[in-house]
C-alpha cells in the first residue's frame, strides 16, 4: 500500500517502515502517526511476519511532533482530541520492533524510539529531549520511558535542559542497543529482526511480554510473570524442538506452534 508520510517494505519475515517526510526532517504530523499505525496493524496481523524495523533518513529518524500543526492547536482541541493518545499504538505491538536512528531523534522522535524494544543507533545519531526549549515538555512518554531506561540523573539532564546527546553517550547511558556505521544501520537492524523471525514465534512473543512487564510491575509480580511464561512453553512443540535440536546438534525447524 503507498503512503503520503511513510514507506513500507518487507524483506522476507521482516517489516520495514520508513518514515518519509524529508522536507520536515519526518516530523510527526498528524498524518504520519495515522499511517504508521495503519502500516503497524498490517504488519501484526500479517503471520508471514515476525519482527518489524522502524526507520528514518540518514538526515533524521524523526524532529519531533510537528511543531507547524501544534502551534495552531489550542487546549481545547488537544484535550478533547486527546492529543498523543494515538502515538501509543507502537508501545502495543506484540511482535519485536526495532528502532534504527540515523541523525536526529527529537522530542516525539525519541520517544517512538523508546516504544520500540530494541533501538541501533547509527553513529550520526543525536538524541534529545527538547520540548522544553519550545515552553513545552515530553508528552508521549519522554518524562517515563527516558527516566525507566537511563535513571533520574540524565533524564533530568535531557529533559530540563534540553540538550542533544550523541550516539556514544546514548549507548553509554542506556538508551540505545547498539551503535554501528550509519551505512550499515538498516542492514544491522533488518538482519537482527530477520534472526528474531527466524525463532519460535510464541517464544519471541512472550520474551517480549515478560521484558515488558518489568516496566509495570514490583519485582515479585515480575517473576511471577515470567515463570507463567516459561511454563507455558513447554506446551508448545517449539520449545521441545529446540531442545531436542540442540541435543542432536542440529538446527531447529521451529513451526511457529
Ligand atoms: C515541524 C520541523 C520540525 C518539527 C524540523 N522542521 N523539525 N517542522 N516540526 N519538529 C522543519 C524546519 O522548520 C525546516 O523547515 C526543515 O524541517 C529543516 O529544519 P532546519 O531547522 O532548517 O534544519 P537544521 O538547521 O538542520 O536543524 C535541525 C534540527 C531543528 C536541530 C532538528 O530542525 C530543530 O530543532 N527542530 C525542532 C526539534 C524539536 O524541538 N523537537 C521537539 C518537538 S515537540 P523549512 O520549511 O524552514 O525548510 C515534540 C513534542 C512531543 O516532539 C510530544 C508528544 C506529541
Amino acid at each position: 500500500m503507498a503512503y503520503e508520510t511513510i514507506i513500507v517494505e518487507t524483506r522476507d519475515a521482516v517489516g520495514l517502515i520508513r518514515l518519509d517526510r524529508p522536507k520536515a526532517l519526518n516530523a510527526l504530523s498528524r498524518q504520519l502517526i495515522a499511517d504508521l499505525n495503519h502500516a503497524l496493524d498490517g504488519f501484526e496481523a500479517d503471520d508471514a511476519i515476525g519482527a518489524i524495523v522502524l526507520t528514518g533518513s540518514d538526515k533524521a529518524f524523526a524532529a519531533g511532533a510537528d511543531i507547524t500543526e501544534m502551534q495552531r492547536l489550542s487546549y481545547v482541541d488537544i484535550f478533547m482530541h486527546d492529543f498523543v493518545a494515538e502515538w501509543e499504538r507502537l508501545s502495543r505491538v506484540r511482535k519485536p520492533v526495532i528502532a534504527a536512528v540515523a541523525g536526529f531523534a527529537l522530542g516525539g522522535g525519541c520517544e517512538l524510539a523508546l516504544m520500540c524494544d530494541l533501538v541501533f543507533a547509527a553513529d550520526t545519531a543525536k538524541f534529545g529531549q527538547p520540548e522544553i526549549t519550545l515552553g513545552l515538555i515530553p508528552g508521549s512518554g519522554g518524562t517515563q520511558r527516558l527516566t525507566r531506561a537511563v535513571g533520574k540523573a540524565k533524564a533530568m539532564d535531557m529533559v530540563l535542559t534540553g540538550r542533544l546527546i550523541d550516539a556514544a553517550e546514548a549507548e553509554r547511558i542506556g538508551l540505545v542497543s547498539r551503535v554501528v556505521p550509519a551505512a550499515e544501520l538498516v542492514e544491522t537492524a533488518v538482519a537482527a529482526a530477520a534472526k528474531i523471525a527466524g525463532l519460535s514465534r510464541p517464544a519471541v512473543l512472550m520474551a517480549k511480554e515478560a521484558v515488558s512487564r518489568s516496566f509495570e510491575t514490583p519485582l515479585s509480580d515480575g517473576i511471577r510473570t515470567e515463570r507463567r511464561l516459561f511454563h507455558s512453553l513447554f506446551a508448545t512443540e517449539d520449545a521441545h524442538e529446540g531442545m531436542a535440536a540442540f541435543l542432536e546438534k542440529r538446527p531447529p525447524a521451529f513451526q511457529n506452534r
